[in-house]
């Protein structure tokens, strides 16, 4: 349990958006001479940075993005905590850096939360508290080299949808002609460095009037890939359930488990496999884009080859599968259901 006497922000929580909000605390460890400092709460939000930091001009960098919430009783639970370690560790071994080990991760994320109660919103509001872990690379470095110095910290901030609309919003990608990720290449670690490169396929996505770009795999253009923010869920029409199988894309947390409700809770056949874009489509009954940003997010169209294509029904509702998957997680998240799976680990006192 956390300090429940602590008052609220007075914050609107309902009409939160997915910005920066800046809370009272941040977690920060510094790695040098190969050992992890103890760590510490700060209060500035701001990182000293040497301006020859390997993290600023080549890109050596992770983060992760988790969130916590708070049950109807006043727990402050999180989700599946130790895969967001565990998916960190992967970036850092691809990026040559140190791996934060899980205790320390754990720990950062833990004290960060507690000590930013008044922060987190409460129960039934709509919003959450959003958990932001980063390892950068800091020291002072010139030569395409592995930084001698880093820093893990993890800032957090009340957040409400990631897409505009509040709730359970419909959204509508549009296929980038722009690759995210090549086959051998990044795309399966959280790194910076692939988010760069898809912040002009946002905006072409956006000029369209979709919410994110889509991407196919680079090798063919033909499977789904994911989309900027969040990995690709459908349901077909002769009753399974698929996602894309790609070495390309982020193994998301979310999907991972709405994968296991899908089979488990709907006892439908669920799958990851590849995905032919134009050769299925007719056969999506509903689709959806899930994250822990954008939680499931229905898709209800998907602009390709120069035109918008209807997923569901008028392209503008809620198909009844990821209605139910989206009540399912959302209610184990926040505590309302059982949590079978064992998939909450609740932040202590
Ligand atoms: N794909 C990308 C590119 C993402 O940035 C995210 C967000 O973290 C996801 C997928 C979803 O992953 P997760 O469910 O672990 O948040
Ligand atoms: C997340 O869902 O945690 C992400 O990191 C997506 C990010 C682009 C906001």
């Amino acid at each position: 349990m956390v300090d429940a006497k602590v008052n609220k922000k007075p914050l609107n929580w309902a009409v939160l958006g997915f910005q920066y909000q800046r809370t009272d605390y941040r977690f920060r460890a510094v790695h040098e001479n190969g050992v992890w400092g103890e760590g510490e709460l700060i209060t500035d939000e701001n990182i000293p940075i040497h301006e020859g930091a390997p993290s600023i001009h080549y890109a050596q960098q992770c983060f992760e993005g988790m969130k916590a919430q708070t049950s109807a009783d006043g727990r402050v639970l999180l989700f599946r905590p130790d895969l967001n370690s565990e998916r960190m560790d992967l970036a850092a071994k691809r990026l040559l850096m140190p791996q934060v080990p899980e205790n320390l991760f754990l720990e950062a994320v833990e004290e960060t939360v507690r000590a930013n109660y008044a922060w987190i919103p409460p129960f039934g509001s709509g919003a959450s508290l959003y958990i932001r872990p980063m390892l950068i690379g800091v020291g002072e470095n010139l030569g395409l080299n592995p930084a001698q110095k880093f820093e893990f910290r993890v800032f957090v901030c009340p957040v409400g949808p990631y897409y505009k609309e509040a709730g359970l919003a419909v959204i509508s990608l549009a296929v980038s002609e722009m690759d995210r990720a090549a086959p051998n290449g990044t795309g399966s670690f959280k790194v910076g460095a692939n988010y760069a490169g898809g912040l002009l396929a946002t905006r072409a996505a956006q000029v369209l009037g979709a919410n994110e770009a889509l991407y196919l795999d680079s090798m063919e253009g033909r499977y789904i890939d994911e989309a900027g923010s969040a990995n690709i869920i459908v349901a077909m029409k002769d009753g399974s359930f698929a996602s894309p199988k790609s070495d390309a894309i982020l193994p998301s947390i979310t999907r991972r488990s709405i994968m296991i409700l899908a089979k488990e809770e709907l006892g439908l056949k669920a799958e990851d496999r590849p995905i032919d874009l134009r050769a299925e489509f007719s056969q999506f009954q509903e689709m959806a884009a899930c994250g822990t940003a954008a939680v499931l997010s229905p898709v209800g169209k998907v602009w390709f080859d120069a035109g918008w294509h209807n997923v569901y029904q008028d392209g503008d509702s809620i198909g009844p599968i990821m209605q139910e998957l989206y009540d399912l997680l959302v209610g184990i998240q926040n505590g309302e259901l059982e949590d079978r799976f064992s998939w909450l680990h609740e932040v202590s006192r």
